[in-house]
């Protein structure tokens, strides 16, 4: 053993001594993915963590897939624990409000009290605080954006949908995913419809055969140097 390494596994000793015993387990650090050179896709599972949860996480795992939950902090606080192992296992977690109100029909206090108390509770779940928001329904205006930049995020929407929610359905869920799926994409779909977690096996084993790699939203939008209060995609419509 070289005298430098002795000393850097002397100095790793005390470290691992004097370090008090971390609160939160880490992701295992990994290189990061660089999507000009891979074929990126995020998966994003929104409103929960729902009831199957684990069942995704699992199935993420064993695929070695990421994938971003935008988070309803009342479920975050009814279910800690999916979120405290959504960031252990590398996942991005997000904000998608606390109860799930439109974001343009409410007073600007309420929307402020409904990102914070879901920043709160990822927090206070996880150790880490959420980065992008989601809001809910996918609605926003200059005002949520304006709340949006105060908190310092950017708001995600997606560039396709599986349209669980609607079908219920393993084949449809599964067809309409790989139908929308495209480089760079990022597609919405939900943890708590029961199918979708279900088709998740052959989801993502469909998507990694074409060639996909399965990332967090930052990962995928990285390059494209969001400020708080920016919106990716951008709307139709939408004005700045
Ligand atoms: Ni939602």
């Amino acid at each position: 053993m070289s005298r430098q390494i002795s000393s850097l596994l002397a100095i790793a000793a005390v470290c691992v001594t004097l370090a008090p015993a971390p609160a939160f387990a880490q992701a295992p650090k990994k290189a990061p993915v660089d999507c000009e050179q891979v074929k990126c896709i995020a998966l994003t599972f929104d409103d929960g963590p729902g009831k199957y949860a684990g069942t995704l996480l699992d199935t993420l795992k064993k695929y070695d897939a990421k994938a971003t939950f935008f988070l309803e902090g009342q479920y975050v606080t009814s279910r800690p624990t999916y979120v405290k192992r959504m960031v252990a296992e590398g996942h991005e977690v997000g904000n998608h409000s606390y109860k799930h109100p439109d974001f343009t029909k409410i007073e600007t206090w309420d929307i402020r009290s409904e990102i914070k108390k879901t920043q709160d509770a990822v927090k206070k779940a996880s150790g880490v605080e959420p980065k992008l928001l989601r809001p809910p329904y996918g609605m926003a205006d200059l005002q949520v954006s304006d709340i949006a930049a105060e908190f310092g995020m950017p708001m995600i929407l997606w560039t396709g949908g599986s349209e669980d929610w609607k079908s219920k359905n393993v084949a449809a869920i599964k067809k309409k995913t790989l139908e929308v799926a495209k480089r760079d994409g990022i597609i919405l779909m939900h943890d708590w419809v029961k199918q979708s977690v279900d088709a998740m096996p052959s989801i993502v084993k469909s998507l990694q055969k074409k060639g996909y790699t399965l990332v967090t939203v930052s990962d995928i939008v990285k390059r494209e140097e969001l400020e708080p209060g920016d919106i990716f995609p951008v709307p139709a419509g939408w004005e700045n």
